[in-house]
């Protein structure tokens, strides 16, 4: 007899990993399949955690030579850095992440099915020549980088953004292709390591999905930084060889070619659904035009007892809203009415400063003739800002016209990346701007630029 499950989940990254800890916990019997060596998916492995370890280890360079001083602090002679340390502990942050997420599994008595996981048919999952049967299968196998025709990744000199983790040293010139959060994540950390980092974007402006007027300030920043742009710019190819690689560029809208050379390229044009080797074709699981399994809003495909969640299904590739639909999905098997509010997912880029959105653009609510009102407020006027030295950016908030519901909030500056939580909160309640502005915000405290921003939406500020 196979051994016999209530839900096998395929893939242990954090939609995978969590709708098992969530099934377990509401009494079912669960597998999780990952062909990794280690737990945790893309995020832990090779995408969240390992590049917020570089990007706070880069930081604290950065800190070190530029800033510290204006605080004075008077450091004796060179700032220099360790970058074999600086991998090192990049590893040991991701080896303890993973092996938290063994323990919760040891904790919930989830069964790790190691190895790769293949569909037989609904209730059937096979892996390594085993079979299990099992009532509900979750598919959660994520995505993989998009690769760029005539720029063959090599992983050392043309890499994505698992090599563009482990440089073993800062490349004198970094191209990044794809000004979106890999892109300009990455090229913040090797930039602030010492390498001249310059992004090719296809479009006219970086970060696409973002508000446009956060969009613009970024840019400026990263530019005052030291990144160069060349945005509207497309490689058409790239040839590697001793002495670097040299890319050939052309206007995206066409026109006369040119080449640029680099040390190292990094490709972070977007990532696409991942099924290879899934079985899904043999299941009868539809896919839409763009390779993601297609559910309806429950995360039921269109065989029932398969599911899937998380970057293989539509919306945005992030971890905390493969999280969220991971326990809804659970919920839904359960019976209960597990819900994602896609309204109120956050987005953030982790550079510095940082940069965090949640809801609707001003954009969006335009094209959508959304009639609405905006408050915004700069961190050059808050008290605490000014005591960190950190005065770039603002919190805008963007509230409907007739209700003064909050409909979107769009932060640039130091911490946004928490700062926004309280706005996704304020967005999952249905608060309005004036619920936001009447409560009380500590001082001197980064998170009273969000209630002035609140304020400024009824015309009403009081620090500027
Ligand atoms: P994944 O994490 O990709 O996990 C899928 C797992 O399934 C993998 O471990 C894979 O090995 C396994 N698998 C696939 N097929 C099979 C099979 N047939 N059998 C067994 N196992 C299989 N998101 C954020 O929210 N914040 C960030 O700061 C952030 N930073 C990122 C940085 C980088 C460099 C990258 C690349 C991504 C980052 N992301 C971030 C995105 C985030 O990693 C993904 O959105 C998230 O991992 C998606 O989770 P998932 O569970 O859907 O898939
Ligand atoms: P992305 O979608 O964020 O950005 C890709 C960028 O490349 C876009 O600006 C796009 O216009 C541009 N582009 C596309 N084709 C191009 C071409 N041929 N030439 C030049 N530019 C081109 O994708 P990215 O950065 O690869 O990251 C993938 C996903 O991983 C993100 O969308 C995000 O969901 C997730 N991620 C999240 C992070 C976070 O939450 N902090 C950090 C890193 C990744």
């Amino acid at each position: 007899m196979p051994e016999s499950f209530d839900v096998i989940v395929i893939g242990a990254g954090p939609g995978g990993y969590v709708c098992a800890l969530r099934a377990a916990q509401l009494g079912m019997r669960v597998a999780c399949v990952e062909k990794r060596e280690t737990l945790g998916g893309t995020c832990l492995n090779v995408g969240c955690i390992p590049s917020k370890a570089l990007l706070q280890s880069s930081e604290h360079v950065e800190e070190a030579r530029h800033k510290l001083a204006d605080h004075g602090v008077v450091l004796n002679g060179e700032v220099r850095f360790d970058l074999a340390r600086m991998l090192a502990r990049k590893d040991e942050v991701v080896a303890a992440n993973v092996k938290g997420v063994e323990f919760l599994f040891r904790k919930n008595k989830v069964t790790w099915l190691k190895g790769e996981g293949r569909i037989l048919s609904p209730g059937r999952v096979a892996v390594n020549g085993e079979t299990y049967e099992t009532r509900h299968i979750v598919v959660a196998t994520g995505s993989e980088s998009i690769p760029l025709p005539g720029v063959e990744v090599d992983e050392r000199r043309i890499v994505t953004s698992t090599g563009g983790l482990e440089l073993d040293r800062v490349p004198g010139h970094l191209v990044v292709i794809g000004g979106g959060y890999i892109g300009l994540e990455l090229g913040s950390v090797w930039r602030r390591l010492g390498a001249e980092v310059t992004v090719v974007e296809f479009l006219d402006r970086i970060v696409p999905g973002m508000d446009g007027e956060v969009g613009k300030a970024f840019e400026r920043i990263l530019t005052k930084q030291g990144l160069k742009f060349c945005l509207k710019t497309k490689v058409t190819g790239a040839r590697a060889g001793n002495e670097g690689v040299t890319l050939t560029l052309e206007p995206a809208a066409g026109g006369p070619a040119e080449e640029l050379r680099a040390d190292v390229v990094l490709v972070a044009i977007g990532r696409r659904p991942y099924t290879g080797g899934l079985g899904l074709d043999a299941a009868g699981v539809a896919l839409d035009e763009r390779g993601r399994v297609r559910v309806d809003a429950h995360y039921a495909t269109n065989v029932p007892g398969i599911w899937a969640i998380g970057d293989v299904i539509a919306g945005p590739m992030l971890a905390h809203k493969a999280e969220e639909e991971g326990v809804a999905v659970a919920e839904r098997i359960a019976g209960q009415a597990g819900h994602v509010n896609y309204e109120a997912i956050p987005g953030v880029v982790y550079t510095w400063p940082e940069v965090a959105s949640v809801g609707r653009t001003e954009e969006q609510l335009k094209e959508e003739g959304v009639a609405y009102k905006a408050g915004k407020f700069p961190f050059t006027a808050n008290g605490r800002a000014r005591a960190m030295g950190d005065t770039d950016g603002f919190v805008k908030i963007l509230a409907d016209a007739a209700t003064d519901r909050i409909l979107g909030a769009h932060i640039i500056g130091p911490d946004a990346g928490t700062l926004i939580a309280e706005l996704a909160l304020a967005i999952e309640f249905g608060a309005s701007a004036e619920d936001v502005a009447r409560t009380s915000h500590a001082h001197p405290s980064l998170s009273e630029a969000v209630k002035e921003a609140a304020l400024a939406v009824a015309g009403r500020a009081l620090h500027i």
